[in-house]
C-alpha cells in the first residue's frame, strides 16, 4: 500500500477502509510515514470529513497503537467521566464521591493543567500530602475499597494520538470534528472504563463555541463509544462563564467540598447531579434517571457523598483535616477586590480571560514546566444576570502579590456590564445518547 494513494482517496472524498486507516496509524506512529504525508491526510480529512465507520476505525487504531489499562481487577461496572475542558470545572470532585457513594467504582486517570484551564491533579494537590503516584495494585485496591481513586496518566496510552495531535496543532487541523472525537475517545477507551459520560462544554469559554459544533462533537463521540462497545452518554453544558464561583486550586477544592457538605451553588450542583445520574444509570445501579437523581441528591444532604470524598482523600495520603476545616486549605496573602465601574447587569463573563487571570496569579501554568501556587485563585462575586452597582466587587483575587495588575486588567476585560436586565444562560443544553 502507498500512503500517497490513501491521501488521494480521502482528498477525492471517498471512504477509507480499515486496512488503509490502520496502515496510516501504524506507519505514522512507528515513523515509516513522514509528517508531510500525515499532514496532507489530516488536511484532506479536515475538508472531506470521515464517516462514522471511518472515525470508529481511526479511534480503535489509535487505541491499538499503545498500551491499554487493564481494570479487570476492579469489582463492578466502571464508569468514567470526561470533560472537554472549561474554567472552574471542579465537577469531578463532586461526581466521583457521589457515584462512589452508591457503590459504583470510579477509576480516574487525570491530567495537569496548561494555559487557562486547570488540571484535576493540580487541584487535588492543594490538599497537603495528597499523592497521585500509586502502583497499579494500590490503584485497583483503592478503587475496590473506597470506590474512587485518581491517578496521573501512566503508560503509553494512544501514542498515535499524541503524535498526531502535535502535528495537527501546527498544521491548522485541530478543529476537525472526527479528529477531535477520535483523539479524545482513543485516550478514554485506552483507560479501560466500561461506560463513559462526556461533559461537552459549549460557549465562549469552551473549545467548541457554538451549540451546533458542540452537538456534532458530542454525537460523534457517542457514536464512537457505541461502535467500539462502550455505552456513552454526552451532556452538553454551558461554558459561557466559569462554572460555580471559584477558580484556582485550593479555591476549587473548597467549593467542591462545600457542595459535598450540602451547600447549593446552583449550576455546579445541578451539573454534578446530572452527570452522576447518567453514570449510575449506565452502571445499572438505577433503572432510570429520576431515581438516580433523587438518591444522589439525598447523598449530598445526608453526608454520604462527603464521606466518600474524605475516604478517597485520606486513602491517597491527603490531610483530611483540611477537608473537615476548609480554612486550613492553602491561603493567599492578599484578597484584592476588582470592582464594577458602572451600574447595570452582568451580561458576559469571558471564562477564558478569567482562566488567564488566574494563571497570571500563579494558579496555572503558562508553560509545561511552570510550578503552581495552590493558594491563589479567583472568587467570583457576580455571575451573568446579576445586578451590580458601581464600586461593588465583581471578583476577589486571592493573590500573593499586593497589586496583581495583569490579573486585574484581565478580569476587567472579562466582564461586560449592560443597562438591560439579562437572563442567566441555560446550563444543560442537551443530552445525547
Ligand atoms: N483535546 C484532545 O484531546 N484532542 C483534540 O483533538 C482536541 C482536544
Amino acid at each position: 500500500m502507498r500512503m500517497v494513494d490513501v491521501i488521494q482517496k480521502k482528498r477525492n472524498g471517498l471512504e477509507l477502509n480499515e486496512e488503509e486507516i490502520k496502515f496510516f496509524v501504524t506507519g505514522y506512529t512507528n515513523g515509516d510515514i513522514p509528517d508531510y504525508q500525515a499532514s496532507a491526510l489530516t488536511m484532506a480529512i479536515y475538508f472531506k470529513g470521515m464517516t462514522e465507520k471511518e472515525t470508529a476505525t481511526l479511534t480503535q487504531a489509535m487505541v491499538d497503537s499503545g498500551e491499554t489499562i487493564d481494570l479487570s481487577g476492579i469489582e463492578g461496572h466502571i464508569v468514567d467521566k470526561h470533560s472537554t475542558g472549561g474554567v472552574g470545572d471542579k465537577v469531578t470532585f463532586i461526581v466521583g464521591p457521589l457515584v462512589a457513594s452508591v457503590g459504583v467504582p470510579v477509576a480516574k486517570m487525570s491530567g495537569r493543567g496548561l494555559g487557562h484551564t486547570g488540571g484535576t491533579l493540580d487541584k487535588l494537590e492543594a490538599i497537603k500530602n495528597f499523592h497521585i503516584e500509586m502502583t497499579k495494585e494500590e490503584f485497583i485496591n483503592n478503587v475496590n475499597t473506597h470506590k474512587l481513586a485518581v491517578a496521573g496518566q501512566t503508560g503509553n496510552l494512544a501514542p498515535a494520538d499524541k503524535k498526531l495531535y502535535a502535528l495537527r496543532d501546527v498544521t491548522a487541523t485541530v478543529d476537525s470534528i472526527p479528529l477531535i472525537a477520535g483523539s479524545i475517545m482513543s485516550k478514554k477507551l485506552a483507560s479501560g472504563a466500561d461506560s463513559i459520560v462526556l461533559d461537552v462544554k459549549t460557549g465562549s469559554g469552551a473549545f467548541m463555541k457554538t451549540l451546533e459544533d458542540s452537538e456534532a462533537l458530542a454525537r460523534e463521540m457517542v457514536n464512537i463509544g457505541k461502535n467500539l462497545g462502550r455505552n456513552t452518554v454526552a451532556v452538553i453544558s454551558d461554558m459561557n462563564q466559569p462554572l460555580g464561583y471559584e477558580v484556582g486550586n485550593a479555591n476549587e477544592i473548597k467549593e467542591a467540598a462545600e457542595i459535598l457538605q450540602g451547600k447549593n451553588v446552583e449550576d455546579l450542583r445541578k451539573l454534578s447531579l446530572e452527570i452522576a445520574s447518567h453514570m449510575t444509570v449506565l452502571a445499572e445501579v438505577f433503572s432510570d434517571y429520576n431515581e438516580a437523581y433523587e438518591t444522589l441528591e439525598k447523598n449530598l444532604e445526608n453526608g454520604k457523598a462527603f464521606e466518600a470524598f474524605r475516604n478517597f482523600i485520606g486513602a491517597q495520603g491527603g490531610d483530611t483535616a483540611m477537608i473537615d476545616d476548609l480554612d486550613k486549605l492553602p491561603q493567599s496573602k492578599y484578597h484584592v477586590e476588582v470592582t464594577a465601574e458602572e451600574d447595570g447587569y452582568v451580561s458576559a463573563i469571558d471564562a477564558e480571560s478569567i482562566g488567564v487571570a488566574a494563571m497570571y496569579l500563579g494558579a496555572g501554568r503558562a508553560t509545561k514546566d511552570d510550578t503552581i501556587n495552590h493558594a491563589v485563585g479567583i472568587t467570583l462575586k457576580k455571575k451573568i444576570g446579576d445586578q451590580v452597582k458601581t464600586g461593588e466587587p465583581l471578583v476577589v483575587l486571592n493573590s500573593d502579590e499586593e497589586n496583581p495588575t495583569d490579573s486585574i486588567t484581565k478580569v476587567k476585560e472579562a466582564y461586560t456590564i449592560t443597562k438591560e436586565t439579562i437572563t442567566a444562560p441555560t446550563l444543560i443544553h442537551k443530552v445525547i445518547n
